[in-house]
């Protein structure tokens, strides 16, 4: 086991270069399933989870290798792959320990028609449900039971019934990024004409379709409410390099604002950003965007304002930034109000930051208010598990800016989502180390004080 000890205070100033997407790399690797050839994917980020798909994958027997040694450049050989059930011990154990090992399912049913994986995992906020997803199976002809709770244990299993209708349309209640990946990983194959509607618009799914594209795959429409899709044949090797992560960015730019300084981000697509830059132009964050990186600047005599979130699907502000977000509103001047619309549970770090002394409540489970603390008054250090992936990002920041020492235990599960963050906030200046511990016995969880 491993924690992170922070000493706060330090304001962060430098550049530092942002990995690839995790949520698109954690689609474009099993795509490479579909593919007839050996492919070259760059820019993978080096993370836990891209680390198990890769072990997935070479369970199935995908033949994967770094090229020149560099972790983030992997050629990809599919062709070996001859089946479509993802079954034993070790494969049960590793696809529950991340959402995305449902993008296997998708992709397997692409290449054979059917498909069985382990039940996937990952943050575990609330239940999440796969409706969507085994909608689209049955859409394009695979029989699958449903998904639910008291199943989430037993693998999912498509059994292989031909694709009969020659145009399928599949209509989401509400914009799903996992169903709209799996119907794409799904349909590029499958004869005839699928119609994707409602479908989600994040930049992930676009770099999917991207990549799909230069395969030769037939997609039209991605990044708009309605993808359409013509199957293909036969999809050619290609060489694609994955987008740059915009919540590893955003992260990063609260970071700097919480604690203050100044900071290049390269290897960003600023437009990813629209919906989180325009929030810290609001609380009067100074930002400048470039084509290809952003600087961020907040100075120490500079205060910043609080303001009102909403989480809502791309283009809107994205639910994967709000606990980072409600670490830097903890040092705002003014009230701020967060609304969670994506989760229905995605607050349980607001307890964490009352601990360490911030003016937080959390309302109906969705809403999050939180009041400026008192005049002269810091968050304070305090002993904290990371509870998922962006509620541990949101107490490394919070740990940054509170007085004292902070240990983060359960480090792991940032390290699932963010490569090297203790490197990059440390050659940015901030006191943050990494120290083995048997176990992190004498972090106490918040729900058992
Ligand atoms: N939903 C359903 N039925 C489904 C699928 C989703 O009702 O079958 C609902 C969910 O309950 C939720 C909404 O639709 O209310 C959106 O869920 P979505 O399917 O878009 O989420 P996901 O694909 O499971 C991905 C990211 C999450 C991110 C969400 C929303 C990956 C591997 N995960 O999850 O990322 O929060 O989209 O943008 O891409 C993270 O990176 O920390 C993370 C949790």
């Amino acid at each position: 086991m491993r924690k992170y000890i922070i000493k706060g205070g330090n304001p962060l100033y430098g550049k530092i270069e942002v990995s690839g997407s995790k949520n698109a790399a954690l689609a474009i690797l099993p795509a490479v399933i579909l593919c007839d050839q050996e492919c070259i994917v760059e820019g993978v980020p080096k993370i836990k989870d891209v680390g198990i798909m890769i072990e997935l994958l070479r369970l199935l027997g995908a033949k994967i290798s770094t090229i020149a040694g560099d972790e983030s450049r992997l050629r990809i050989d599919p062709t070996k792959i001859n089946t479509c059930r993802l079954t034993g011990k070790r494969a049960t154990e590793l696809a529950g320990e991340m959402r995305a090992s449902y993008y296997l399912l998708g992709a397997l049913m692409g290449r054979f028609g059917e498909a069985e994986v382990p039940s996937p995992g990952g943050c575990s906020f609330c239940f999440r449900p796969m409706d969507q997803h085994v909608k689209v199976f049955r859409a394009l002809g695979g029989t699958c039971d449903d998904i639910t709770e008291e199943n989430w244990q037993d693998p999912v299993i498509i059994e292989k019934v031909e694709r009969t209708k020659e145009k399928v349309t599949i209509a989401f209640g509400t914009p799903s990024v996992g169903a709209t990946m799996n119907a794409i990983l799904a349909a590029v194959k499958s004869n005839g004409k699928t119609v994707i509607k409602q479908a989600a618009k994040e930049p992930h799914v676009v770099d999917l379709a991207n990549f799909l594209a230069i395969m030769g795959a037939n997609i039209i429409g991605a990044g708009t409410d309605t993808i359409i899709i013509h199957g293909v044949e036969y999809l050619r090797g290609a060489t694609y390099t994955i987008i740059p992560d915009q919540i590893e960015a955003g992260t990063y730019m609260a970071a700097v604002a919480a604690t203050s300084g100044a900071v290049t981000l390269t290897n960003v697509i600023p437009q990813h950003l629209d919906s989180i830059i325009e929030k810290f132009i609001d609380i009067g964050v100074s930002i400048t965007e470039y084509s290809d990186s952003i600087y961020i600047e907040r100075k120490a005599s500079e205060t910043f304002k609080g303001c009102k979130i909403t989480t809502e699907a791309h283009p809107g502000f994205p639910t994967d930034m709000q606990s980072q977000f409600a670490a830097m509103l903890t040092s705002a001047v003014g009230e701020s109000e967060i609304v969670e619309h994506v989760w229905q549970q995605r607050a349980a770090y607001v307890r964490q930051l009352k601990k360490m002394g911030a003016n937080a409540e959390i309302l109906d489970k969705i809403v999050i208010k939180i009041k400026p603390m008192e005049k002269g008054k810091k968050l304070q250090g305090a002993k904290l598990n990371a509870l998922d992936l962006r509620a541990g990002a949101a107490i490394v920041i919070a740990g940054l800016i509170a007085e004292g020492t902070t240990e983060i235990g359960h480090v792991d599960i940032i390290e699932r989502g963010y490569e090297n963050m203790v490197a990059k906030l440390s050659k940015l200046g901030a006191n943050i180390k990494v120290v083995e511990c048997d176990i992190c016995d004498d972090i106490v969880d918040i729900d058992d004080q």
